[in-house]
C-alpha cells in the first residue's frame, strides 16, 4: 500500500548559521524520505533551531516550545526536537521536568556539530527513545552535504564553522565549538551549482570569516575563487573580526566588483577599557585605522556594526566613547544590543552592576544617533541612480519591488515588468534612515558581467 512520506517542519531562530545549518538538517532528513511541510499542523517531526547568544532569544524558544505542547496533545505522535545552541548549552535541562514545563514534550536534542545523527534521533524517537546528541567537533564542516535550498536568487554558505575568540560576553566558542573550515574547492563546487541553478547572490558565512583557512588558502583566496566563478552573481560574507582583517583582505574586496562593497565589522564598543574587558584584542584606535584604510581602498564601501550598551562596569564616560566612535565612523546600519550575561562566559562572572532602566536609555541613545547618521547617509544617495538586484515584492504594496543595492541598501521602487533576479538601475527619489525609494530605468541585461581590471581578468 502506497505510504504517506513523513513530513518534516522548521523552525529557525538566530543568526544565518542557523538558517544554514536547517538547511542542512532539512537536507539530511530529506535524503531519508522525509518530506517538508511548511505547516506544523501537517508534520509529523517539529524541529526548532534555536539561539543563545542573548537571553531574549532563548525565552522566545521556550515560548514556541510552551505552544508546541498543545500540538503534542492533539497529536501525541508527533516528534519534537530542539537543534543548535540551547540544545548544546542546555542538554538535559531541556528535556527535564523542570525545563519550563517543556520538558516532557521534547524528543531529541542535537547541537550544531551533531546533525549527521537527526535522521537515526527521529527513528529512534518513533520507538519511544527520547536522544541527545551534543558532541562538539573539531572537524565536522558538513562539507559533503549539499543544503536543501528553494529556489530563489540568495543563498547562504557557511564556509567555517566555530570560535577561536573567546570574546567574554558570547556564549558561541561553548555552543559551537572551536574554528574549523570547510575546503575552498567544495566551496568553489558549491558556488557553481548555485550559478547553474541561476542564483544572483550568495553570503558566505561564519562566525568569523576573516580566520578562514585550507592550507594555504585564506579569505582572501576564498573570495577571489568565488568571486571569478560567475561575475553575475554578488558575493557577500559576514561576520569579520577587526583584529584579522589583513591588507590582501580590503584588496580583495577593492579589486573584484562582484565582491559587494559592504563589510560589517562589529565594534561592540568604542571605550578601549570596556573593550579590554571582553577580551576583543583591539582598540579603538586600531579600529579607527582599519575603518580609514578600508575606506581609503574602498571609497564607496558600507559599514555595518554590532555595538552592545551595559557591560559590566561600563559607566557614562565609556558610553560617550561609544557615541564618539559612532560619530566618527559613521556607519551605514548597526546591529544594537542590551548586555546580556549568559553562564559559563567569563562575562557572567563580572558584577552586572548596569540597572535594565540605563541599559534602556543607553540603547535608545544609540539607536537614535545610528538612525540620524543613516538618514543623513541615506540622504546622499537621492538623485543618484544605483543597481539594484531585484529580490521580490515590497511588504508594504504587490505594485511594487524591493531589491538591494551593492552596500546592502534595501530599495524599494515600481514594478514594471521585472522579474526576481534581474540587476536594473533604480534612481533615487527619497529615503528615510532605513530605505531608499526610486524609479527603475530599463533593465540591464541579465548576467550582466562586469568589466575587471585588466590584470585580474586575464
Ligand atoms: N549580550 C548582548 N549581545 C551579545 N552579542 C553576543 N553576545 C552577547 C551578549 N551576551 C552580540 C554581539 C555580537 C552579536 C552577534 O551579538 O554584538 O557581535
Ligand atoms: Fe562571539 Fe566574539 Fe566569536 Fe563573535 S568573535 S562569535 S562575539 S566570541
Amino acid at each position: 500500500m502506497f505510504e504517506q512520506k513523513k513530513q518534516v517542519y522548521i523552525e529557525t531562530y538566530g543568526c544565518r548559521m542557523n538558517v544554514a545549518d536547517s538547511e542542512v538538517v532539512l537536507a539530511l532528513l530529506t535524503n531519508q524520505g522525509y518530506e517538508v511541510t511548511n505547516r506544523i499542523t501537517e508534520a509529523d517531526i517539529v524541529l526548532v533551531n534555536t539561539c543563545s547568544v542573548r537571553e531574549n532569544a532563548e525565552r522566545r524558544v521556550y515560548g514556541r516550545l510552551g505552544a508546541f505542547k498543545h500540538l503534542k496533545k492533539k497529536k501525541p505522535e508527533v516528534i519534537i526536537g530542539v537543534l543548535g545552541c540551547m540544545a548544546e548549552r542546555l542538554r538535559t535541562k531541556l528535556m527535564g521536568e523542570k525545563a519550563n514545563g517543556v520538558g516532557q514534550i521534547v524528543d531529541l536534542i542535537v547541537g550544531p556539530d551533531e546533525y549527521r545523527k537527526v535522521p537515526e534521533l527521529v527513528t529512534k524517537a518513533w520507538q519511544g527513545e527520547k536522544g541527545i546528541a551534543v558532541q562538539l567537533s573539531r572537524v565536522e564542516t558538513y562539507d559533503d552535504i549539499t543544503p536543501l535550498r528553494t529556489d530563489g536568487i540568495s543563498a547562504w554558505i557557511s564556509v567555517m564553522r566555530g570560535c577561536d575568540k573567546f570574546c567574554t560576553f558570547c556564549v558561541v566558542p561553548f555552543t559551537r565549538g572551536r574554528e574549523r573550515s570547510r575546503s575552498l574547492e567544495s566551496i568553489v563546487k558549491e558556488v557553481a551549482v548555485l550559478s547553474s541553478r541561476g542564483f544572483k547572490e550568495v553570503t558566505l558565512l561564519g562566525q568569523n570569516v576573516n580566520s578562514y583557512r585550507d592550507g594555504e588558502y585564506d579569505f582572501a583566496d576564498l573570495l577571489k575563487a568565488v568571486a571569478e566563478i560567475d561575475r553575475s552573481i554578488r558575493v557577500r560574507f559576514t561576520t569579520s573580526h577587526p583584529q584579522d582583517m589583513s591588507d590582501k583582505l580590503i584588496e580583495t574586496i577593492a579589486t573584484y566588483p562582484n565582491l559587494c562593497k559592504y563589510i560589517h565589522l562589529p565594534v561592540q564598543s568604542g571605550s578601549d577599557r570596556i573593550l579590554e574587558l571582553m577580551n576583543r584584542t583591539y582598540d579603538s584606535a586600531h579600529y579607527l585605522l582599519l575603518v580609514e584604510k578600508i575606506r581609503r581602498a574602498i571609497p564607496d564601501v558600507c559599514l555595518s556594526t554590532d555595538i552592545i550598551v551595559g557591560f559590566p562596569t561600563e559607566t557614562e564616560e565609556d558610553h560617550e566613547r561609544t557615541l564618539e566612535l559612532m560619530q566618527e565612523v559613521q556607519y551605514d546600519g548597526a546591529f544594537m544590543f542590551k548586555y546580556s550575561p549568559r553562564e559559563h562566559t567569563p562575562a557572567y562572572k563580572m558584577h552586572d552592576g548596569i540597572s535594565d532602566e540605563v541599559k534602556t536609555r543607553r540603547i535608545n541613545e544609540i539607536i537614535q544617533l545610528q538612525n540620524r547618521i543613516s538618514y543623513k547617509k541615506n540622504q546622499q544617495h537621492v538623485g543618484e541612480t544605483v543597481q539594484v538586484l531585484v529580490e521580490g515584492e515590497s511588504k508594504k504594496s504587490s505594485s511594487e519591488w524591493h531589491g538591494r543595492t551593492d552596500g546592502n541598501k534595501t530599495v524599494i521602487f515600481p514594478r514594471r515588468n521585472f522579474t526576481i533576479g534581474d540587476y536594473i538601475n533604480v534612481t533615487i527619489q527619497r529615503a528615510n534612515s532605513a530605505t531608499l525609494f526610486g524609479m527603475a530605468e530599463e533593465n540591464i541585461p541579465k548576467n550582466v558581467d562586469v568589466e575587471l581590471p585588466i590584470e585580474v581578468a586575464a
